[in-house]
Order: structure tokens, then sequence, then C-alpha cells
């Protein structure tokens, strides 16, 4: 199968090979080419290069058969990469969606035992099949906006046979969708009911039974702890960590997104890939982010909904650090998985430049889920995930049109979806 998509007005996102993020500075230029061509073969981006060079291009002069797709007027990007949702969940929370309007805390929420164990009850009574179902049709509308790939993590299971259900549904979704997804184990989402005043009998629960279960169905590539105030500790966290690493789960976690909670150390000190959220995030933090191959990741989704404060993006990037974004899709602080709307919010609210927001959602996102060799720009034999936008006039109208889908046509693993 073979894609020839031709007169491009603006080919973006371009990389050379083994570029794996882009940091800081670097991050406000975005590679481009007007009027260009972009081959794919075999599930892969095979050439691209501009209209007046094509006749020359020996991979579509040595193909014999391809579609070729006129996207006059037309942007190309690679495919939005977001490396964090929890979007494997059962029903909705609307409800203390009002209680929030009413001006309810998510911390408030969570102590009357709403919030993840509402979602952790909801889980516990649905079959697999309807959780599995539900789950696709997130995916499927997430497609639509641009996902190429997407990270999913357990943590509304909460007791091992729970976990392993929801862990079994992102492996099922795995098999059956055009996505690249990666599974992430976040049994220390919360503490369930049942271990109140008990939680270090539940990081034991997590470490003795849950991981070893985990790994011997090998549910999970990255392990995830919620280390923060009212949640996890980070002595708790490094137990926790230290046993998935055992079985080869890197960590990606969850850190100071309500006080400044020492996650972000805790983190850097176990390589994790990435740590996610940040709003708290001073300059002691930076500097331990400084130097790590740790990718800060940021979620604007979950402070615009839960009307928090914002993480210093702005600062992180002008000490030098990369920064990558996610949509957190899930139904308590972000119920969307609009990677397009991720982008607008960045550049609203983190003062990102459109370059900056873009790198944020493609290349750097990619990293944050390990897939940035083959994921994440467009680089001659990544895989060829990539979208065509509707008639644009610049890649800025990306972000500046905020609320729109501006994706016309989705190519997943070389194939129109
Ligand atoms: O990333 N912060 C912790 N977990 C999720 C929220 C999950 C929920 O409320 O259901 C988050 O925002
Ligand atoms: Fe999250």
């Amino acid at each position: 199968m073979k894609i020839l998509i031709e007169n491009i007005r603006e080919l973006a996102g371009i990389e050379s090979e083994g570029k794996l993020m882009r940091c800081g500075k670097e991050m406000n230029r975005l590679e481009t080419l007007n009027d260009a061509y972009l081959f794919i073969a075999d599930g892969k981006i095979a050439s691209f290069g501009l209209m007046t060079q094509m006749h020359n291009d020996c991979h579509i002069n040595n193909a014999n058969a391809w579609q070729t797709i006129d996207a006059r007027g037309k942007m190309v990007f690679p495919s939005f990469c977001d490396p964090h949702t929890h979007l494997v969940y059962a029903g909705s929370r609307e409800i203390e969606y009002i209680d929030k309007i009413k001006g309810l805390s998510y911390e408030e929420i969570a102590k009357r035992g709403g919030g993840i164990l509402n979602s952790a009850k909801l889980l516990h009574d649905t079959p697999l099949e309807s959780l599995v179902e539900q789950a696709q049709v997130r995916l499927d509308e997430i497609i639509k906006l641009g996902t190429g790939a997407v990270e999913i993590k357990s943590g509304y299971g909460l007791n091992t046979e729970d976990e392993l259900k929801i862990l079994r549904v992102i492996q099922k979704l795995r098999e059956t969708s055009p996505l690249t997804i990666v599974s992430t184990f976040l049994g220390a989402h919360a503490v369930p009911a049942a271990y109140k005043g008990k939680q270090g009998e539940y990081v034991d629960l997590i470490i003795n039974e849950m991981i070893p279960a985990v790994a011997a169905e090998e549910l999970a590539d990255y392990i995830d702890v919620f280390c923060d105030k009212g949640f996890f500790t980070v002595e708790e966290t490094e137990r926790i960590l230290m046993a998935g690493m055992k079985y080869g789960m890197r960590p990606k976690i969850h850190a100071n997104e309500l006080d400044y909670s020492g996650g972000i150390q805790v983190g850097v000190k176990y390589n994790a890939l990435s740590v996610d959220h940040l709003e708290y995030t001073g300059d002691e933090e930076i500097a331990t982010l400084l130097g790590s191959e740790t990718m800060p990741t940021l979620l604007p989704g979950a402070s615009f909904f839960l009307g928090m404060i914002y993480a210093p993006a702005r600062k992180m990037m002008n000490a030098g650090l990369p920064v990558a974004m996610a949509s957190d899709f899930n139904p308590g602080s972000s119920p969307s998985g609009n990677m397009q709307l991720i982008l607008s919010l960045g550049c609203i609210k983190y003062k990102m430049t459109p370059e900056e927001a873009i790198n944020a959602v493609t290349l750097n996102s990619a990293y944050a889920m390990g897939l940035s060799e083959e994921m994440g720009s467009i680089t001659v034999g990544k895989k060829a995930n990539v979208f065509i936008t509707r008639p644009i006039p610049t890649y800025a109208f990306m972000p500046y049109s905020y609320g729109s889908n501006k994706v016309d046509t989705v190519i997943l693993n070389g194939v129109v979806v």
C-alpha cells in the first residue's frame, strides 16, 4: 500500500533522523516545507520534498502503483502523540462537575468518596466488554481529532482483579485499534475505601500482589504513582517504583499537581520517562529536571477544567527544559482527549508560541511515551501516522482556531482511516 500526498501547502514537523526531543529555545523552531509532497510506502514515511523536485524521487519512480491525494491549500502534520490519559473508564462524573461549579475543590470531592473512588466503583460494576466498547468510542473520537498514539493508564481498579481487568481492556484495544497504544499500571492512583486508614497495607498489596500479577501477563509498559498531597508520599512512591522497575516497568508519574510534593525529585531519581502535571514547579524542581532524561509533561486541560493554577511552562522552557503536553483524558479532571484543544490551551494559558506548542504535542510527547524513534515527526523511516488538515492558511491557525476540528484526513500505519 502506497500513498502520495501532493501539492501540500505546508508540510510541518520535519526532523532529521535521531532527533528525539526539542529543548528550551529549540522548541521555538518548527521545520516546514512549502508546496511539498509526502510519499508513504509499507506503513512508513518513504520520502518527502518540494513539488518541483518530485520527478527526481527514486521511491516514487521505482513504484508502480499508489493512491494519490491532492492536498492543495491544506497542511500535513505528524499525528499528535498523547502521552497521558485515563481513557478506559466506566460512565461519567458530571454530578461532580456540578459540585465543582458550586465551589467544591477536587480534593474535597475526593475526600467525600467521589472522584477516583467513584470511578473505581463504576468500573467494578461494568463488564469488560462494555468497558472496551466505551473506550472504543473515545478512541474513534480522538483519531478523528488527529491523535495517532496514546498512553492509557489503569488506576480505576484499585484491587488486583479490577486493575487486571482495566489493563486487559487496554490490551484488547491495542490489538484492535489502528492507534499506537502504550499501557501504564497506576494501582497507586488513590487509596480504596477498604484501606482507609491503612494506606501502608494498600501499598504492600500493590507491591506484593498487583505488580507481579501485571508483570506475569505483560500488561504494562510503565508504572505510575499519584505522588501528591493527600494521595501517595515520596517514600511510598519510591517503594512502588522500585518494585515496578524490577519487572522492567519504567516510571512515568503524576507529580506536583496539588502541591510541591517531591514527586518531580523522586521521578528524576528513578529515571522516570516523564513526570506529569507539574503545576507546582519551582526553581529547585527545574534544577532537578535539567540534565535528566525525564520529560516534563504538562496537562493544561486539567488546570482548565478544575480551574486550578497552570504549570510554569514558560519558565521551564526559558531554563532550557523540553516540555510535552498531554490531554489527561479522564472523567474527573479532564473529560476530553482533544489534542487540538490542548494545543490552543498551550498557547493561550502557557504563552507558548505555536511552534513550541506543536513540538510539545508531537516530538516531545512521543518521547514522553517512549515512541520518539518511531513517531512524532515527519522523518524518513518513521511510522506513517500523519493527518491532512482542511484548507488552512498557516500552522498558527491550528491553535488559533480553537474549538473546531481542523483535521480532514487521517492516515495511520500508512492507511487512510
Ligand atoms: O491525572 N491526578 C490524578 N488523576 C487524574 C484524575 C483522575 C480522576 O479524577 O478520575 C488526573 O488528573
Ligand atoms: Fe492523570
